[in-house]
């Protein structure tokens, strides 16, 4: 049975329109898989810490070498990493945050870039370590970013997202937007319904969502 990563990274733990869409995900999953596993991270609620000197230092350091405090702090990196190791099914709620990704994420992101880990730097170029997942990215913005929007050149939210996975080794990539958020109470509504409209056909039989 599949495993399911759930990352919310919205620093609004009541209000949040990525968190009222991840957990439609996971409802909408858990029908589909009903014996699967379901890991929580909360980078809003728990931002991971900024990745230090001793930190960076230390994952290029074999274990013996290194010492207690550096252990733990390479302890936290290796548990994100292994929550990421163990799904194949990945949901990430992201609200853009300055046209990108917020802080706690970006800070996740550093964590779990980890050479010889999640990918390798070898004679032929970068290799991705991550296989057969799939990453399901729901954003929420306050503006319009996606299709022929005129703003659609300041979107580096989807494309660092994207890049990032693909990097790592994940091609299955899948974005939902629910975007105007920023507008009025009617657009962010229509933005966010049109958002759970898209979740409801990822899971619709015959599409090709979820492989596992
Ligand atoms: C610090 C901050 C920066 C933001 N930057 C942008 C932005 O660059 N573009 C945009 O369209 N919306 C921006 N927004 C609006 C959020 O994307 C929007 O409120 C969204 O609903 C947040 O997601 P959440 O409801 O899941 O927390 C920003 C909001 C905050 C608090």
């Amino acid at each position: 049975m599949p495993t399911l990563l759930v990352i919310d990274s919205s620093p609004m733990t009541d209000s949040a329109v990525t968190r009222r869409l991840t957990r439609q995900f996971v409802a909408l999953w858990q029908q589909r898989f009903a014996d699967g596993d379901v890991i929580f991270r909360d980078l809003g609620a728990n931002p991971p810490p900024h990745p230090d000197a001793l930190t960076l230092a230390a994952f290029n350091k074999p274990e013996p070498a290194r010492s207690a405090v550096e252990r733990e702090a390479v302890r936290y990196s290796d548990r994100l990493v292994d929550e990421l190791l163990l799904a194949d099914h990945i949901v990430l709620g992201s609200p853009m945050y300055n046209f990108t990704v917020t802080s706690g994420l970006k800070a996740w992101i550093d964590l779990v870039g980890r050479a010889g880990r999640t990918f390798d730097y070898r004679p032929t170029g970068p290799v991705g370590l991550l296989r057969n997942k799939q990453v399901f990215v729901v954003t929420a913005r306050g503006g319009f970013y996606a299709g022929d929007s005129p703003e659609a050149a300041m979107d580096f939210q989807e494309s660092y997202l994207r890049a990032y996975f693909n990097f790592l080794g994940i091609d299955e990539v899948r974005f939902i937007h629910a975007e105007g958020q920023g507008i009025d109470g009617e657009t962010a509504q229509a933005g966010e319904a049109r958002a759970a409209r898209h979740l409801q056909t990822l899971f619709a039989e015959g599409e090709a969502g979820l492989v596992a």
